[in-house]
C-alpha cells in the first residue's frame, strides 16, 4: 500500500495509474475503521482497479459544541486494516494540507436538504462534509466514490451535490454493517458503555417497529409516533427526531417509494443515528 500526505504525493502517486487506465474507486474515512468501512474497501475492490482511502478527520464538519478532539483515532490499526483489505493508496493529509491559511471558499448545501433533520441539529456540518469532500473528489478524480447507508442525509447530500456541481463521479452506497443484535456501526460507538450499548438498540428497535407499521398499512404520522414512543420509552435514550423522508430531498414523501425511516438520539451522551429504507 503507498500513502500520499499530499495532493502532490497523491497526484504523483495516481499518475501511472491514469496513464494505465484503471478506473479508481475511492472511499473517504474519518479513520477508527470497523467492518463497516471495511465493507466499502471491498465493494471498490470488486468494482476498480485501484482503490484509494483516504483517512482524515474533518474539522469542518464538527461544530464548536462536538467532540473535534475526542473523535477517535487509531492510525496504525487503520493501516494494518487497510493493508489487510489490499487497499492501493492510503491518503493521510494533515489539516493545513486540506486547509490551508487563508483558505475561505466552502461549499454551501441548500435547504431544505442540508438544513432539515441532521443538518438542522448540527448546523454547518454537510457545508463541512461537502467542502471536504469536494476537494477530496478533485484530487483523487475518482471514477466511483463510495459512501455508508448508514449516513443516509449524507448520502442524498452528496448525490445532489455531484449532481449539482457536475462531478463525472458515479455515488455508490454499501449497504448499513450491524453487530449481530442490530447496532448499526459507528466509529462512536466506542464511546458507548456496556450499558449504553444495550440501551442504544432502542435505535434499531424503532426503526424495525417503524418499518412493520408502514408494511401495515400504517399512516406516516403514526409511524413516526411508533418510532418516536419506543425510543423516548428507553432508559437513558434522548430521542432528537423520529421521521419518515423521501430518501432523495428528505422531505414528507409523496408516494410510497423510496422512503427512508431515520431516527436519531442521544444515549449516555454520544449521538447516535440510524436509519432503514423501504423500497415498494
Ligand atoms: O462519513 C464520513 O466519515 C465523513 O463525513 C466523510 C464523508 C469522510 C467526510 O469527512
Amino acid at each position: 500500500m503507498r500513502i500520499a500526505r499530499t495532493g502532490v504525493e497523491l497526484r504523483e502517486t495516481l499518475q501511472a495509474e491514469r496513464i494505465s487506465g484503471r478506473t479508481i474507486g475511492f472511499v473517504p474515512t474519518m479513520g477508527a475503521l470497523h467492518e463497516g468501512h471495511l465493507s466499502l474497501v471491498r465493494l471498490a475492490r470488486a468494482k476498480d482497479e485501484a482503490v484509494v482511502v483516504s483517512v482524515f478527520v474533518n474539522p469542518l464538519q464538527f461544530g464548536q459544541a462536538e467532540d473535534l478532539e475526542a473523535y477517535p483515532r487509531d492510525p496504525e490499526r487503520d493501516f494494518e486494516l487497510l493493508e489487510g483489505e489490499g487497499t492501493d493508496v492510503a491518503f493521510l493529509p494533515s489539516v493545513d494540507e486540506m486547509y490551508p491559511a487563508g483558505d475561505c471558499t466552502t461549499i454551501s448545501v441548500g435547504r431544505p436538504l442540508g438544513r432539515v433533520l441532521e443538518g438542522h441539529d448540527r448546523p454547518g456540518h454537510f457545508d463541512g462534509v461537502c467542502t471536504v469532500v469536494a476537494k477530496l473528489f478533485n484530487l483523487v478524480e475518482p471514477d466511483h466514490a463510495f459512501f455508508g447507508q448508514k449516513d443516509a442525509q449524507q448520502v442524498a447530500v452528496i448525490r445532489r451535490m455531484v449532481h449539482d456541481l457536475k462531478f463525472p463521479i458515479d455515488v455508490v452506497v454499501g449497504p448499513t454493517v450491524r453487530d449481530p443484535d442490530g447496532l448499526a456501526l459507528s466509529s462512536r460507538n466506542c464511546f458507548l458503555s456496556p450499558e449504553d450499548r444495550t440501551k442504544a438498540l432502542a435505535l434499531s428497535r424503532a426503526l424495525n417497529a417503524g418499518a412493520a407499521e408502514l408494511s401495515a398499512g400504517g399512516a406516516v404520522e403514526v409511524v413516526e409516533k411508533v418510532m418516536w414512543d419506543l425510543l423516548a420509552a428507553g432508559e437513558g435514550v434522548e430521542p432528537s427526531y423520529a421521521r419518515v423522508v423521501d430518501r432523495h430531498s428528505f422531505e414528507v414523501p409523496e408516494g410510497d417509494t423510496g422512503m427512508v425511516l431515520v431516527v436519531a438520539a442521544r444515549v449516555g451522551g454520544v449521538r447516535l443515528i440510524d436509519n432503514v429504507e423501504v423500497k415498494s
